[in-house]
């Protein structure tokens, strides 16, 4: 079905996904530019922008987007009330505390409790699941608050170096490398413990995220990078923990670690928050000393479960700007520096009958969400499932230029380093490297217009 999209003289290329049996042909408004979500897109250009429902919900469903956001934004306590169970070891009290207006975190400042980024730890080696191995009386995540007569597991401390590097027309763009430390661990550290920092992702449009298929995903894969374009790209096979089964196709966070949103809560509330739930009844704090030890599911699956549906049903911001000519040349600039290999424009949503605001929508997030070797820069030198240690999933870039408006700053990459798109794109290494440098080369109008096109996502 190539064509037909052709036709409308839209999309620049990721067109190789569709397959000539499509279900269903796109309404005039999923062709739309702007519509980012597809259907589920929300004009709101404001600090809300990321938090909107998408339309088309029954009063039913509306009730339980509600019910979700409710707990999203509600702080845990330890003991008594509804929302109880905190700790004893965690980050934050509630989602929105990392996931500010359903946006993106900061990086950490260091030698203080983190307000939106964790550090996850492991041994080297796999365990059962093929998860990575947990470091002995520390998990798989150092938590750095913990609730009263518990001691927090030490503090995140952080140090940049910083290097300058030009491009073709002389601008300087300063990269900062940061190494981190854990300051006043409650234990020693056992030798050989990796560790990966993460800052907080965004969490609107999880549920088109969810329903693209495996398969479609699977088309973009190149593990041997057999058309020589040097960009290979695979999906992650990780752990499902809600059907227990291995092999799912991995799509979530920054290494796409995570099968699906359901799973993503569970390991939120059990490993961020301190909670347990029927995916994950095992304290946090297991094998330490300071451990309740085994204990029955904290919060109810009802709750987890508007938890899952209310990040399902948050729409995605439209685009801005899409026919300014300057933005119009940046996209062109950004199919031609070779972004869009890793970053595909295009995705379909599966039909589903069951839930119809998802099902056959045309969407634009602007990932492959496979997994690429972005090089040793960037490298965290701890694989997760079948990631490597400097393999990340390429994020999905669709309401990138809202993170300044929604969240009050623009930190970008998985650890929040880079400071611009500039600064982002410099980081690009390994299976980008050709694309890095077609941007470095790229004239200061053409560069202008690029930066200004993502500023329109
Ligand atoms: C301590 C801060 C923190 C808290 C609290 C937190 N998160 Fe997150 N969240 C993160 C980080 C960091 C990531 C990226 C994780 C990764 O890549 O492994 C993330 C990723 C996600 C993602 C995936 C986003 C993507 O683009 O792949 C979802 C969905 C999510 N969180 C939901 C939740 C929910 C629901 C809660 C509350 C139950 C929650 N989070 C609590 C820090 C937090
Ligand atoms: C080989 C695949 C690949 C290519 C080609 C590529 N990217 Fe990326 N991009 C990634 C991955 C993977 C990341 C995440 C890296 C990380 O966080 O360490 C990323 C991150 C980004 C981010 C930051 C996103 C965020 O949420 O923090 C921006 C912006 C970006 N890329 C823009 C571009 C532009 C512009 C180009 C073309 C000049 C490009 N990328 C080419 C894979 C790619």
């Amino acid at each position: 079905m190539k064509t037909a999209i052709l036709l409308f003289g839209l999309g620049l290329s990721g067109l190789a996904i569709y397959s000539c049996h499509k279900a269903q042909p796109f309404t005039k408004d999923q062709l739309d530019e702007r519509m980012s979500g597809g259907d589920c897109t929300a004009f709101d250009e404001s600090s809300g922008a990321y938090g909107n429902l998408i339309p088309g919900l029954s009063e039913r469903d509306e009730q339980f987007h509600d019910v979700g956001d409710k707990f999203f934004e509600t702080s845990f306590i330890p003991s008594g009330g509804q929302a109880n169970g905190l700790g004893p070891l965690y980050h934050q009290v509630s989602c929105a505390r990392c996931h500010v207006n359903e946006g993106r975190g900061l990086p950490p400042i260091g030698g203080v409790p983190t307000e939106s980024f964790f550090l996850q730890l492991s041994m080297p080696g796999e365990d059962a699941h093929g998860a990575p191995l947990n470091v002995p009386g520390f998990g798989s995540q150092l938590q750095d608050r913990a609730v009263t007569g518990f001691q927090p597991e030490g503090l995140v401390g952080v140090s940049y170096f910083e290097t300058d590097e030009f491009l073709a027309d002389g601008t300087k763009v300063s990269l900062r490398k940061p190494t981190y430390t854990i300051l006043n661990p409650y234990t020693s550290l056992p030798a050989g413990m990796l560790m990966s920092p993460r800052m907080a992702r965004p969490n609107f449009g999880m549920g088109l995220i969810e329903a693209i298929s495996d398969e479609s995903l699977l088309k973009n894969e190149d593990p041997m990078d057999a058309n020589g374009d040097g960009v290979s790209g695979r999906a992650n096979r990780v752990y499902d923990y809600l059907i227990n089964q291995a092999n799912a196709i991995g799509r979530i966070g920054w290494k796409a670690a995570v099968p699906n949103i359901k799973n993503q809560a569970a390991k939120a509330l059990l490993e961020d928050i301190g909670i347990t739930t029927s995916v994950f009844a095992k304290s946090n704090a297991v094998g330490q000393p300071q451990a309740k030890g085994d204990v029955e599911a904290e919060l109810h699956d009802s709750i987890l479960n508007s938890l899952t549906f209310y990040m399902q049903t948050l729409a995605v911001p439209a685009r801005r700007k899409v026919d300014d000519p300057v933005v119009k040349q940046g996209q062109k600039v950004f199919a031609q520096s070779g972004c869009i290999k890793c970053h595909v424009d295009l995705h379909e949503t599966n039909v589903n009958v069951a839930f119809k605001p998802l099902s056959a929508q045309l969407i634009r997030p602007y990932s492959d969400f496979l997994l690429h070797d972005m090089g040793a820069g960037l490298a965290d030198g701890r694989p997760e499932f079948k990631a490597s240690g400097s393999e990340w999933r390429t994020p999905p870039l669709w309401g990138i230029g809202l993170s300044e408006r929604v969240n009050g700053h623009t930190n970008y990459l998985h650890d929040g380093r880079a400071r611009t798109f500039s600064e982002a794109v410099m980081w690009h290494s390994g299976e980008a490297q050709s694309a890095k440098n077609n941007f470095k080369n790229l004239s200061t109008a053409e560069r202008e217009a690029l930066l200004k096109f993502l500023g329109s996502l």
